[in-house]
């Protein structure tokens, strides 16, 4: 609350933000935004003058980056909502968002307005000795919607990327349950960039060449073809490891609707039996949210499980624009092991406080919000392909605004040439998964809506046929 809300002598901040050129200002920003943000409004091909230009940035991009990038994509800095336009002038139907960041899409009014304000403010980073009033807002934002339905994480420690988020989940975890070193993760699942987070991810070829630097083992995915046989493997092996390593575990990291793994939902079955018998074994739970936080039934996917009395530790970021470590005061660290430079640029912090403003305001949460309901609207139309066009696409087709399919017979090379044609015909996407190799697409919540999933149907139709 502001200080003129509160009686309180305005602070000179409070003044500059109350000033009436600024609101003249960002009035004036916004309406050109719009003005010129409208014409994106639909898929387009490259326009022809612009293509050498563009292809020479590509090239430039690639020499600078040491590779050229998955897609040949350089956004002109413009689009609306889903649409983007890029830098050869055409316009692709972004269901992807930087792999489930942009939630309000591109050039949402509500950010440039977060970022005018993030602007006016003293410094561009903060970070553990540079507090400013959105830290403690976005901090007590999510401590306030972890909690409510009953989970108890008190705690929130800011983070420029999941990855640190993770990072800051292990710390916590090992040294809470010293001398325990060992963790214990779900077959498929992705964790992270970094060196620890290598181990925890399983994809051998994401960590070839990188020295050992944690004891991991995993246990079988939930996986919906055999559901009481991935259970009950999941159950098995877990209790094996535990009794192969009494009291070396310290925690169990998991995603609940794997990501890069391919877009498998567990159950709320499969997830207390497994958390049931780690917190038995004084083993921690740890709940990896950084992509899922805010594409479900409710902002975390724990809730969405009803998990809630094990989420011990939670990482969130992607769609909130700067990441976060959610844990219980139980666990907070004796010693001064958790601690960074940045914490997250203050238009991020803004900008994700307003994306959660916005999430909450269009009703993408709750059994009947629209981040279900859109679930159920693009799951029906690929199962009408999957019946129109047999063996061509098949699902399970993910949870909430996390949707993926199989192309053909789910192999690699088909995956991609798939995901190509998608993309020349305007449709951005992604791979997931290995064996079998899917699509997946992570629209933006905030502005997706029922005629952008029409325009992303058709489409694959036209990719699966062509
Ligand atoms: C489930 C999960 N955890 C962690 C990460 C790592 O996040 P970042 O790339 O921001 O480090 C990702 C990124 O895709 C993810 O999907």
């Amino acid at each position: 609350m502001t200080n003129q809300a509160l009686s309180l002598p305005m602070l000179a901040s409070e003044k500059l933000q109350a000033d009436q050129r600024i609101q003249q200002a960002k009035e004036l920003l916004a309406s050109a935004l719009r003005d010129h943000s409208q014409s994106i409004n639909e898929i387009r091909p490259p326009n022809p003058a612009l293509v050498d230009r563009y292809q020479d940035s590509l090239k430039r991009l690639a020499a600078a980056r040491g590779g050229a990038p998955y897609f040949p994509y350089i956004t002109s800095g413009l689009g609306n909502g889903p649409f983007v336009e890029l830098g050869d002038g055409s316009v692709k139907l972004d269901f992807i968002v930087g792999i489930g960041v942009h939630g309000m899409g591109h050039s949402h009014p509500a950010m440039l307005d977060a970022t005018i304000d993030a602007g006016l403010e003293d410094t561009v980073m903060q970070g553990n000795l540079q507090h400013n009033s959105g830290s403690l807002e976005m901090c007590e934002r999510l401590i306030g919607l972890a909690n409510q339905s009953g989970a108890k994480l008190d705690h929130c420690l800011l983070s420029t990327s999941g990855a640190m988020a993770n990072e800051n989940s292990l710390k916590i975890a090992f040294h809470n349950r010293f001398p325990a070193s060992r963790v214990i993760c779900m077959d498929n699942c992705f964790a992270g960039r970094s060196l620890a987070l290598a181990q925890l991810t399983d994809r051998p070829a994401y960590r070839a060449g990188l020295p050992k630097t944690l004891d991991v083992d995993f246990i079988p995915m939930f996986h919906p073809a055999d559901p009481e046989g991935t259970t009950r493997g999941a159950i098995e092996t877990l209790q094996k490891l535990l009794a192969r390593h009494p009291g070396e575990y310290a925690c169990l990291w998991l995603e609940l609707v794997a990501g890069e793994g391919g877009y498998y939902p567990g159950t709320t079955h499969y997830f207390e039996e497994i958390c049931k018998i780690c917190h038995e074994h004084n083993v921690l739970v740890i709940f990896d949210e950084v992509q899922t936080f805010s594409r479900l039934s409710q902002p975390f996917a724990f809730q969405h499980f009803g998990l809630e009395k094990y989420a011990d530790i939670v990482t969130l970021g992607k769609i909130t624009q700067v990441c976060a470590t959610l844990y219980g005061d139980s666990l907070k660290p004796k010693g001064p092991v958790l601690s960074q430079t940045f914490t997250g640029a203050t238009a991020s912090i803004r900008c994700g406080l307003a994306v959660l403003d916005e999430l909450q305001a269009k009703e993408c949460f709750g059994a009947k919000g629209w981040n279900m309901r859109r679930h159920q609207y693009f799951k029906a139309k690929l199962e009408a392909l999957e019946k129109k066009h047999p063996g061509k696409i098949t699902g399970p087709h993910g949870e909430g605004m996390m949707i993926a399919f199989t192309p053909g017979n789910g192999g690699a090379e088909e995956a991609k040439n798939m995901l190509s044609r998608l993309y020349d015909l305007g449709l951005m996407g992604f791979l997931a998964g290995s064996n079998p190799n899917r699509i997946r697409f992570l629209p933006p919540p905030g502005v997706t809506t029922e005629a952008h999933i029409d325009l992303a149907v058709e489409i694959i139709e036209k990719a699966l046929v062509s």
